[in-house]
């Protein structure tokens, strides 16, 4: 598959990298680009050999520099709401409940829906030079991407309307210390350091990364009761291939091999 405006590479057997690649724009999400990444994101999904995604975004300067200012510029109130209701059904919601996990590797400016984009992911890390925000408010909208809820579940209630309400950009050793990303490198380190982590989830049963990411997220979904659902994920783990090859691997003394 031929793609315009994103890349994709094996950074080896198993974990694959994503690019956002419209360097000029700082990556800004347009409609072709959202559409691309849910295209490859549901490609992946199929293939049993891609086991973690990382997504970054091209060049040294922006991970995504927010939504495509110039393309809703003229939206009506309609317009707007359905273009955040399409964005998170195919690539913000889609990714937080994405079966494989996700990293988002931050390497640059990561502001309004870029912002988003790395919430969405399951964890991030960030190069020195990150800036993180979302300024949606001085464009007269608030962000419509999920980020007025995933910013306060990961930072805070309080924290989370300082950044809105202000769209103050904060550097990516403060959001270290919100724990809005992991762990921060040097920007030349920042794919290897993914990779790291990426190559050491894929020793673990690919059925457990997506119960864990089921349950972890049903905590954070209006009406599911999270303890009940881990309950449901947990019991249906003891009827996967990987349960019986985790747990015969432990009893016959060797390294699982999950397929
Ligand atoms: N949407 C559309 N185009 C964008 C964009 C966005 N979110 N962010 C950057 N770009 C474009 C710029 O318009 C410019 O294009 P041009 O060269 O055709 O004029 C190009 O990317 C480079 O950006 P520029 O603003 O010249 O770079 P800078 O180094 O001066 O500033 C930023 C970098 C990130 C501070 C600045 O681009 C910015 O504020 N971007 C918008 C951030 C934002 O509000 N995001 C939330 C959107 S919901």
């Amino acid at each position: 598959m031929d793609y315009q405006n994103i890349q994709l590479e094996n950074l080896n057997e198993k974990v694959v990298l994503l690019t956002v690649n419209r360097p000029k724009k700082l990556n800004a999400l347009d409609n072709l680009t959202i559409a691309e990444l849910h295209q490859a994101l549901v490609a992946l999904e199929n293939d049993a050999t891609c086991r973690v995604l990382v997504i970054t975004g091209s060049g040294e300067k922006a991970f995504v520099a927010g939504a495509d200012i110039a393309e809703f510029s003229n939206f009506t109130s309609k317009e707007g709401a359905e273009l955040a209701r399409k964005g998170q059904d195919t690539l913000f919601d889609f990714i937080e409940n994405y079966s494989k996990p996700v990293i988002a590797a931050v390497n640059g400016f990561a502001l309004g829906g870029g912002l988003e984009l790395a919430m969405a992911c399951h964890f991030r890390y960030a190069s020195e030079n990150a800036k993180l925000g979302l300024p949606e408010v001085s464009l007269g909208l608030i962000p419509g991407y999920g980020g007025t809820q995933r910013l306060p579940q990961l930072v805070g209630k309080g924290r989370a309307m300082e950044l809105i309400l202000s769209g103050n950009m904060i550097a990516a050793e403060v959001a270290l210390t919100y724990g809005l990303v992991n762990k921060v490198v040097a920007q030349e380190q920042l794919i290897s350091s993914c990779l790291e982590i990426a190559n050491k989830i894929t020793q673990n049963a690919p059925n457990s990364m997506k119960a864990a990411i089921s349950a972890i997220n049903a905590g954070f979904s209006e009406g599911m009761n999270g303890y009940d659902s881990e309950i449901e994920i947990f019991g249906s783990c003891f009827g996967t291939e990987d349960f019986k090859e985790g747990t015969t691997a432990f009893l016959e003394k060797r390294k699982p091999n999950f397929q």
